[in-house]
This record gives structure tokens, C-alpha cells and sequence, in this order.
């Protein structure tokens, strides 16, 4: 079982975007995944049209009062299952100080899931919190989504340290250009200086298309409504550079 996560510091950068089509890709290239939506906001969960109400709430779940098997919603895709969200998830890095190993309950949580799931994306909110030394513990592969600005470079150098500064097994740190608008020379200067100085910057952009916004209006990933488009495309791309040597199934 292979665990990613989308994860930044920084807001609204695509990171809910990223990990609704790359879910919805790994499974209709054969493999069985799980989406965990770990944002009180649930915008994963809005998307795959799941009702965001968790018997419980996310107490249940990090107490263990309930499985995550129990909690967890088929989506409308083949192979493709859920873990939604509701609002009681902004109680999440409370619930997880309370417990045993407060830095690796989600780690815990997850272990019994494999052999059921062959990818696993963690949709993170933005912050950095209890929940981020949770999922760093918990996954693969952080695969962050970055904005070509330079506030954006200043967090994702922060991210790389905490990250770097992380007691345990660190996990790869994969970051992409995001919302990209190539006319802007900005972007474009800030793409080349950060892929040359910067390690573990993906090839793979994802340019700024007003049809990655209309997931919203559709609640589906772009690679399902809209499989032909340039969007579509550049998520496929990206996917194939995260998924590697492994390849479909
Ligand atoms: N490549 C893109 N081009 C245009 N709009 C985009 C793109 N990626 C995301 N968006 C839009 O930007 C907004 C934020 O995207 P998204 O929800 O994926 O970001 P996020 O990092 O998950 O945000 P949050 O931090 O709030 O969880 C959404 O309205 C989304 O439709
Ligand atoms: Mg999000």
C-alpha cells in the first residue's frame, strides 16, 4: 500500500484538485485507492457527491470507537472509496494529542487497510499542525502543490525543513508547479530557477485552466468529466511521474 498525501502550508493551492484527479486516475488505471479527506472544509468530499457526516466525527475514529472501514463511502467510480470529512475534523489535532502516540495514530489507523488498498491519498487541510507530523509519519510520498510565487517558494522552504527536521522516516517530498499561467514572465522565471536549485521538483505543471474550477459545479474530478481535456492531460502527466516505474496495473 502506497500513501501520499497532498500537503502544503499555504491555502488554496490546488492541493484538493491534485488529489481528486490522481485518486480518480490511479483507479481507472487498475488499483484499488482510498481518498481520506482530512480537511474540515471536505471539499474532497464534496466533489465525489459523499454526504460529509462521520458517525462520531473524527473522535470516533482516532479513539477507535469506530473502523475506518466502517466510515469509509464507496464513490461513484470503480474502485475508488472515500473517507469523508465533516466540520468536527477541526477538532482533529486535539482528539490525536489525547491519544497513545500522538504523532502516529494516523500511521496506526491506516496499517489495517492494507492488502484492501493498493494507494491511499491523504487530502490535507492547510496548516501545520499535529495532524502534518501525523501524516508525515503516515506517508510515501508529500506531493505539494505550489503556486510560481515567491511567498510560495519561502513555504516551500519551510515545508523542506520541517520536513528535513522531522524525528523518523522522513518521507519524499515531490512538489509541482500549480495554477500556472505561462504568460506571465513571473512564472515562468520562478519554474526554471526553482527546478534547477530546488531538489525534488516534479516536471510536471499544472497550468491555471477555468475548467479544473468547474470540478465544483460538476462535484467530479476533471479526468472523469472531461477526460480529453489539456487539464486532463497534465493530471495524467503527473500521475505517471509520481506512480513512477510502477506504472497502471
Ligand atoms: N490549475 C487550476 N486552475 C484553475 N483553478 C484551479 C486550479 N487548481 C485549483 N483551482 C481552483 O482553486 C481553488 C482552490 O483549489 P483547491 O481546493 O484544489 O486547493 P487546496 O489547496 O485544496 O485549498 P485548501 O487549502 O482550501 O484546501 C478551487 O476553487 C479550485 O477549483
Ligand atoms: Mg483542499
Amino acid at each position: 500500500m502506497k500513501i501520499y498525501a497532498t500537503y502544503n502550508i499555504k491555502g488554496g493551492v490546488g492541493k484538493t484538485s491534485a488529489a481528486a484527479n490522481l485518486a480518480h486516475l490511479a483507479a481507472r488505471g487498475g488499483y484499488n485507492v482510498l481518498l481520506w479527506d482530512l480537511d474540515p472544509q471536505g471539499a474532497a468530499t464534496y466533489l465525489f457527491r459523499v454526504r460529509p457526516k462521520v458517525k462520531g466525527g473524527s473522535r470516533a475514529l482516532v479513539d477507535g470507537t469506530r473502523s475506518l472501514g466502517d466510515a469509509i463511502k464507496a464513490t461513484d467510480f470503480d474502485r475508488l472509496d472515500l473517507l469523508p470529512a465533516d466540520f468536527r475534523y477541526r477538532n482533529m489535532d486535539l482528539q490525536l494529542d489525547e491519544t497513545h502516540r500522538p504523532t502516529r495514530r494516523i500511521h496506526q489507523l491506516l496499517r489495517p487497510l492494507d492488502g484492501e488498498y493498493d494507494v491511499v491519498f491523504l487530502d490535507c487541510p492547510p496548516s501545520i499542525s499535529l495532524l502534518s507530523e501525523n501524516v508525515l509519519h503516515a506517508v510515501d510520498t508529500l506531493l505539494v502543490p505550489m503556486i510560481p510565487a515567491t511567498l510560495s517558494v519561502r513555504t516551500f522552504d519551510q515545508l523542506s525543513g520541517f520536513v528535513n527536521d522531522f524525528d523518523g522516516r522522513q518521507p519524499q517530498v515531490r512538489a509541482f508547479f500549480s495554477m500556472v499561467d505561462g504568460r506571465k514572465r513571473l512564472h515562468r522565471d520562478l519554474m526554471e530557477q526553482l527546478s534547477a536549485e530546488r531538489l525534488g521538483i516534479l516536471r510536471t505543471a499544472i497550468p491555471a485552466l477555468s475548467i479544473i474550477e468547474q470540478m465544483a459545479e460538476q462535484r467530479s474530478p476533471v479526468t472523469a468529466f472531461a477526460p480529453y481535456s489539456v487539464a486532463a492531460k497534465c493530471y495524467e502527466a503527473l500521475w505517471h511521474e509520481v506512480n513512477g516505474a510502477i506504472g497502471d496495473r
